[in-house]
């Protein structure tokens, strides 16, 4: 999709209060109130468009919710969340925080680049008093280097250790020119074994010829905003995992992913449109 584009534009210079963001669009999805007009109307226009939009941003932030928790489970107590977006319900560190066995330690690293997501996380931390074991970096996921050596990114996580990547709902946002396996492939290379690393990603597979087009419709919608939309394929997602040994339930619609209640008609009818899932490298 974003036929006209090959890669995904600059980092935003300031808060861009003209065009649309990934970031806030996804926060009014989410019914939050980060947004600004300009946000909302396209928000309205993309679900006229694809109205699985605020149902499937629902499922994805679910899925986000127990791959946290599964990774805690697991024994893993650091997080990178890259792309981590406006803090809404359920963010990392919450997570980790009201479920971290007493006594343990963990930390997180929130990745965006985008200006109001940056604000509102930084706030949130200081609010929870969260700041000696959870931080933000501002910065360009694309820019591997400056999010890893980050003094941020230093100071808090120990890549001798295992880490959980998230990489939830932001790749489609990264163009092909961008070459997401390469980005991908870097961070990969810096997990100690026992990491894991957890992508969602937008899809157009498997679905009935109406149900692509409004895809189609809609990543033609967000060529119009800060962050133009890219939609893949299993095939290629599954390869960012770079042949790790995928955790339970493998890649599979978000709302399937260790699915803790059954869905109703409007939430089985969202859950199509993403493929989601986690690696483990090998110990
Ligand atoms: C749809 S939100 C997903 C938020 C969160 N990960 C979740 O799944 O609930 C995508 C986020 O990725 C961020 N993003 C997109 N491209 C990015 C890039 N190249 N570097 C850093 N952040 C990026 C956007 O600003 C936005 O906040």
């Amino acid at each position: 999709m974003s036929e006209g584009r090959k890669s995904a534009p600059k980092a935003p210079a300031g808060v861009d209060t003209e065009k649309p963001s990934a970031a806030r669009i996804y926060d009014w999805y989410l019914g939050g109130s980060q947004n600004w007009a300009v946000d909302r109307e396209f928000g309205k226009r993309a679900v006229e468009v694809f109205p699985h939009a605020r149902e499937l941003a629902r499922q994805n932030r679910d899925f986000l919710g127990r791959l946290v928790q599964a990774a805690l489970d697991a024994g893993i107590r650091q997080f990178l969340d890259l792309g981590s977006g406006v803090p809404t319900v359920g963010n990392v560190h919450e997570i980790v925080r009201d479920n971290l066995p007493a006594g343990e330690r963990a930390s997180v690293v929130y990745v965006d680049y985008e200006p109001v997501a940056v604000a509102h996380s930084t706030v949130l931390l200081e609010q929870d008093g969260a700041t000696d074991w959870a931080g933000l970096v501002q910065a360009d996921l694309r820019h591997v280097d400056a999010v890893l050596k980050h003094r941020t990114t230093r100071q808090l996580l120990d890549f001798g250790q295992p880490v959980c990547l998230l990489l939830i709902g932001v790749l489609h946002f990264i163009g092909g020119d961008d070459r997401p396996e390469e980005i991908v492939a870097r961070y990969r290379g810096r997990l100690a074994p026992g990491s894991w690393l957890a992508v969602s990603h937008f899809t157009d597979e498997n679905l009935p010829p109406e149900d692509a087009a409004a895809v189609h419709e809609l990543a033609e919608a967000y060529q119009r905003t800060s962050n133009p939309l890219w939609v893949r394929r299993r095939a290629e997602i599954e390869s960012w995992f770079g042949g790790w040994p995928m955790v339970e339930p493998g890649l599979v619609p978000p709302a399937d992913w260790r699915a803790d209640r059954p869905l109703n008609r409007a939430e089985r009818r969202a859950r199509p449109f993403g493929w989601c899932g986690a690696a483990e490298r090998p110990r």
